[in-house]
């Protein structure tokens, strides 16, 4: 049986249990989890103080410039928004978004370093890892005990904002070249309260080498513990095209490897998570899948992950 068939036993399993809670996934793992079950007994950990003026000038909120999402735009084209919040993508991202945050919240079996750091990849191009970035950052935004930043760390194709109707912005690339001093001047927030997104900036050349650099580990360490009490999502380049996906997830404490329904082949999927073997969390989830009809909740085995149906029109994978 193929990953995705087991994919789409595992979750039709599960729905078929009626959506009972998996019992709490061991690090390294993460299992299926219930669907359509309130979000609102979240642990949150306390933000830690600010260690130095200087840090609290950088990670600062209040100088965050703000943008309007047009969210009944996104609705309509099919996106998680607070204005839907029980529309059928609402439901599977809940789903989605379940042992993600069990385990920032360590209350899996064994800790996870930087759990709350969230990388979301691919193997190959154009498998909804933006799609599946946003939809994620907003469905998480959603619950009463989160804040979100939502990073695009796809430095040579940014889509988020673009995905969001918003026009091109300075951002992380910037800050790491030097040319803006701090984040706070790139970090926009939004009118989904605890949305924030932090865009990819201008392209440059040197991308790859500055992702590896010192200075980005700094920052994504900083990420990590100072704002412990926030998820941050990257959405990044894809596993087996780019090397910057492989650097960047060796900082993350999860990966979401979105898989092609009716594209990719278990064989891709196989080497794609064997670049990212060192990463203490990978869960799949199977996008684009259609079987049992618009919205039907499937997904995949391999031991830590989940998936859900979407309503685009594309085969189930074999
Ligand atoms: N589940 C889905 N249902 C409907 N449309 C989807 C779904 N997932 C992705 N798409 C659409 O498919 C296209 C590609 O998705 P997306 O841009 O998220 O892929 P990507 O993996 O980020 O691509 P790239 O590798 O170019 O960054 C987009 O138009 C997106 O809106
Ligand atoms: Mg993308």
């Amino acid at each position: 049986m193929s990953l995705i068939e087991k994919a789409v036993e595992r979750l039709s399993k599960l729905k078929q249990a009626g959506g009972e809670e998996a019992p709490d996934a061991p690090a390294g793992e993460a299992a299926v989890v219930e669907s359509g079950a309130s979000a609102t007994a979240q642990r949150t950990v306390p933000p830690q103080a600010p260690r130095s003026p200087s840090q609290r000038r950088v990670w600062g909120a209040s100088s965050a410039r703000s943008v309007e999402l047009d969210l009944a735009r996104l609705t309509e084209v099919g996106m998680v928004t607070p204005e839907q919040p029980r529309s059928v993508i609402a439901e599977e991202y809940r789903v989605i978004k379940r042992p993600l945050l069990r385990n920032a919240q360590g209350r899996s079996a064994g800790a996870i370093d930087n759990a709350n750091l969230i990388m979301v990849t691919s193997s190959l191009p154009g498998e909804g890892k933006s799609f599946t970035s946003i939809n994620l950052a907003m469905s998480i935004a959603m619950e009463l005990d989160h804040t979100v930043l939502l990073v695009d760390a796809d430095f040579a194709r940014p889509s988020i904002l673009p995905a969001l109707g918003l026009p091109p912005q300075k951002g992380l690339m910037d800050v790491l070249v030097g040319e803006v001093s701090d984040l706070s001047e790139v970090l926009l927030r939004t009118n989904v309260e605890k949305l924030s997104i932090l865009p990819a900036g201008m392209p440059h050349q040197r991308a790859t080498e500055l992702i590896a650099s010192e200075a980005m580990n700094r920052m994504l360490e900083e990420m990590a513990t100072r704002y412990s009490e926030r998820i941050i999502i990257f959405d990044s380049p894809p596993l087996l095209a780019t090397t910057e996906a492989r650097v960047l997830a060796t900082h993350m404490g999860q990966v979401v490897v979105v898989v092609e329904s009716g594209r990719t082949t278990h064989g891709t999927v196989k080497q794609a998570l064997a670049t990212i073997e060192s990463c203490p969390v990978k869960l799949l989830v199977l996008n684009k899948a259609t079987e049992g009809g618009r919205g039907n909740l499937y997904g995949y085995g391999y031991g830590y992950g989940y998936g859900y149906g979407t309503d685009s029109r594309t085969e189930t994978a074999a």
